[in-house]
Order: structure tokens, then sequence, then C-alpha cells
């Protein structure tokens, strides 16, 4: 009966269904059940033990599939993006998990409250962007970050996550370092996000910078930042749509004082980036194409010849090709300079 469907929150739990054109890489693979979440109420009817295993999906653009997966897919698909409030100092933005991390940038962007510019056209959706803690061009999501609000799905409560509580950290959050973006233990239903009206343009950045300087641009609007931040992504980095990829297969590794020193002075050339910590971030690219792997491929998948720390599907690759291509690189790069490369994407 109708009315008994609209009285019901639950969501249509599909079958077998095929993952393939569900993530970037293009990787085969199945779930063996699989359920689209429009609203809070359908994600709270599946906070059950008989739903599990689960894992969430959003736009799949940083997502390995190694083979099928045995148990509940949860696409989240909420949407809605409602400016929720402003103070002396800041907007207040609220978008649903579901929403095009892009498209919502440039939402922001026509809407006059600048401050995400400099994350234009990174791939996925707004739920996933606080998990790994998105980040381009010296800014990452965290410094734009409010609230975010999940459902806990052991008990089927809302919980509020604040700035602290999400214990941001390069490419890292409390979700992924206590496992949840793997188990699916809290669900991110909506974010809020803080846009200072103090605005200054964040174009430090060398390739933004001489980007600007070649459009004739002294003092960029937020718009024009984002114009040149476009530019630049689409000449380094590959369009999924295009040629299949996760964006970063690995970090930028962190190596301490020490170890970087060592590495500067047989490797001259060699990118580093001085932490807070004072540890070194070390540029991962720069030592895979010096391992000699930027544009080789290995059998159906290869690594990006304008930009080496992205790993792309040839056409036709499976999890375990790519698995295959992630170990041969790490190998590679720990016997040329003794550093371990940890991938970026996620594992389902
Ligand atoms: N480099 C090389 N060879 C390469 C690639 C890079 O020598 O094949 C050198 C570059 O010349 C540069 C340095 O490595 O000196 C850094 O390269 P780039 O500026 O392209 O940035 P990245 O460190 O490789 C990071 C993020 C990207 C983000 C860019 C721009 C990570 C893992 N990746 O890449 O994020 O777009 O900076 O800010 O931190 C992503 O996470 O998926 C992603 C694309």
């Amino acid at each position: 009966m109708a009315a008994g469907r609209l009285m019901t929150p639950s969501p249509l739990i599909e079958r077998d269904v095929d993952l393939s054109t569900r993530t970037t890489l293009a990787l085969p693979g199945h779930a063996a059940r699989f359920a689209e979440i429009n609203s809070a109420d359908q994600l709270r009817s599946l906070a059950d033990d008989r739903y599990t295993p689960r894992f969430v999906l959003g736009g799949g653009s940083n997502l390995v599939l190694t083979g099928d997966f045995d148990g509940l897919m949860l696409h989240m698909a909420m949407r809605g993006r409602e400016r929720v409030g402003d103070d002396a100092g800041a907007w207040y933005v609220r978008a649903g998990a579901g929403e095009n991390w892009h498209d919502f940038v440039l939402w922001t962007l026509a809407q006059g409250w600048p401050g995400l510019e400099n994350l234009s056209l990174i791939p996925g959706t707004v739920g996933a962007a606080p998990i790994q803690n998105i980040g381009a061009y010296g800014l990452e999501v965290a410094e734009r970050f409010h609230s975010l609000s999940a459902c806990d799905m052991r008990s089927g409560e809302f919980v509020r996550f604040d700035r602290e509580a999400c214990r941001f950290g390069y490419r890292d959050s409390v979700f992924k370092q206590e496992g949840w973006h793997v188990d699916g233990r809290f669900v991110i239903t909506e974010v809020t996000f803080r846009l200072p009206k103090a605005w200054t343009p964040l174009a430090c950045y060398a390739d933004v910078a001489s980007e600007l300087d070649a459009r004739g641009i002294a003092a960029p609007d937020a718009q024009q930042v984002a114009a040149a931040i476009i530019a630049v992504r689409q000449r380094k980095l590959p369009d999924p749509a295009q040629l299949p990829n996760a964006g970063s297969f690995f970090h930028n590794p962190i190596v301490d004082a020490a170890t970087a020193d060592r590495l500067r002075a047989t490797h001259p050339g060699l990118p580093c980036y001085a932490q807070p910590d004072g540890r070194v971030k070390l540029a991962a690219g720069w030592l895979i194409e010096q391992a000699g792997w930027k544009g080789r491929n290995l059998g159906t998948a290869g690594m990006y010849e304008k930009q080496a720390l992205v790993l792309v599907n040839r056409g036709g690759a499976t999890g375990a090709d790519v698995l295959e291509l992630m170990q041969a690189v790490q190998r590679d790069v720990h016997a040329g300079f003794g550093v371990a490369l940890t991938p970026e994407p996620i594992f389902p």
C-alpha cells in the first residue's frame, strides 16, 4: 500500500549490485546488498547488526575494490545545501553528505561566500571530505570545517562532531584513526562549514601563482583563484571519466629531520616541506618518478605520465592488478630511498 510505504523509512535494498561504474578507478566488483540513502530516517532504519558488514560509499573517488563486497553498501545520496547562519566573523554553510564536492564549492562561490576555492575540482562528495581531510594548493578542509552530523549505526543516535572531535591531520581524521571509514560505525549525514568573512586569496602555491600571472591577474577574487586551480588540475590530473584513477595514490611521506637531511645530501632535487612538528614531508610523486615509474605500466595499470603519484587504470585492470603495481612502486621507492609509501585510498 502506498500509505504503508510512506510510513516506513526503510530504503530499497538491492542485491548483487555491480560496483564497477560506481568508483572512479572503475575496478570490477559487486556488493551483495546495496542501498541508496536519501534521508536521515532511512539511514537510522539500517542501524541494526543485521546489516553488517557495512561500507559507506560516497563518490567512490578514493576507493580500491579488490573484489566483491559481501555485505551492505550504503550509497550516501542525501542532498541539500543552505546557509544556516552568520556572525561577525563568518558565514556558516551546511550541505548534505551526498552533494558533489565541486558543485558545492562552485555554489558557495556563486553565493559570494569565498573560502573553499582552493579545493575546487576535487572529486567526491561533501560527506567524504572530512574523512580524509581533503586538501590542495595550501588548504585543507579542516581549516574551513565547523561541525558534522553522523549516525551512530550501533545505536541509531545522531552525534555531532566539532572540529576538535574530528582530530584532523594530514589526509586523516578520527574516522580513519578509529577505522569507522571501513566498518561504517559513524555515517556522516551533513557537514557545516565556517567560511571567514575576512577573505584573502591563498595563492602562494607556485603552480597557482604562475597561472594567475599568466592570466595577468595580480589581485584575484575567489572565482579567479578557482578558475586558476581548475586549469592547473586539468593540466596535471587525469579526468576519471576519461582515464579512471583515484587521485593521489600514496600519501606524501613524513619523515624525521635527520632522514630528510640524509636524503637531501644525496638527492639535492628532492622536494621537502617542513612540518610544524619539526618533521619533513617529502613529495611522493618525485620519489616515484625517480624510481622510474612515471608513465610506466604494469599490465593494465600504470602511474600517470603527467603526475607520477596518480595510479591509473589503462582499461580492464582488476583490484589484484592495482595491488601488484602498488607493491612494485613501494618496493622500488623503498629500495632507492629507504622510504615507505602508504596508500591514500581506502580498501573496503
Ligand atoms: N613531482 C615530481 N614528479 C611527479 C609529480 C610531482 O617531481 O611526477 C614533484 C613536483 O614537481 C613538486 C612536488 O613533487 O615539486 C609536489 O607535486 P604536486 O605539487 O603536483 O603535488 P603532490 O604533493 O604530488 C599533493 C596532494 C594532491 C594535491 C596537490 C596540490 C597528496 C597525497 N596529494 O600532491 O592531492 O592536489 O598536492 O596541492 O597530498 C589527492 O589527495 O588525491 C590529491 C590529488
